[in-house]
């Protein structure tokens, strides 16, 4: 299976911010922008595995700017990691003013799980990262993978080898 780099994986979107799209603070609506990062996850995750893929997990979601009507919002999806069905993807968000001062203001991060025909999880191509930054994401997306199974129920503490390993 060919790699990919990250590069390769990125998914880039702007997006003018609609009084419909803000809640009655007259900011926009974090459910909204929640549902602009997953689709455009969904395109970077489609662009590493070349599959229909499926979002597994979101684990982090911050909100540190506030977002008003008439500014454009830029996001920026990228796989970090690939593991053996399910790859990490960051989304970054910056927001542009009427000045066009540009702010980066959020950051999720999605896990998804590429399908077969039969709706089961296939094996994907493995991620290269290239820059310093894709590099320290890509070194802690295990330690994120293990902190997301265990909260789901999915692994047992005592397995999470990369967790234990930050307390030691
Ligand atoms: C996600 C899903 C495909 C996993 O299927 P499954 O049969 O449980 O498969 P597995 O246990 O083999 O998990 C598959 C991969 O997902 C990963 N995964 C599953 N849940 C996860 C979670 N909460 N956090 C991180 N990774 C997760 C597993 O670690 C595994 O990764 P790997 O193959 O890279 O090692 C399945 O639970 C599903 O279809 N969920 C619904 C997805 C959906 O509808 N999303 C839209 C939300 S509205």
């Amino acid at each position: 299976m060919t790699k990919k780099t990250a590069k390769e994986t990125i998914a880039i979107q702007t997006k003018l911010v609609m009084p419909n799209d803000t809640n009655p603070m007259e900011t926009l609506f974090g459910g909204q922008l929640m549902a602009w990062m997953d689709e455009l996850a969904s395109i970077s995750a489609f662009r590493h595995s070349g599959r229909i893929c499926v979002t597994a997990s979101i684990n982090n979601v911050s909100f540190d700017h506030p977002i008003i009507s008439g500014d454009f919002v830029t996001l920026e999806a990228k796989v970090s990691r690939a593991f053996k069905s399910s790859m990490e993807i960051f989304v970054d968000v910056s927001v542009e003013d009427a000045d066009r001062n540009i702010t980066k203001c959020n950051e999720a991060i999605f896990v998804f799980v590429a399908l077969d025909e039969n709706k089961k999880p296939i094996q994907i191509p493995e991620l290269v990262p290239e820059t310093e930054l894709e590099k320290k994401r890509y070194d802690s997306a295990l330690r994120r993978k293990q902190l997301s199974l265990v909260l789901a129920g999915r692994m047992k503490p005592s397995e999470a080898t990369e967790l234990q390993s930050l307390f030691e």
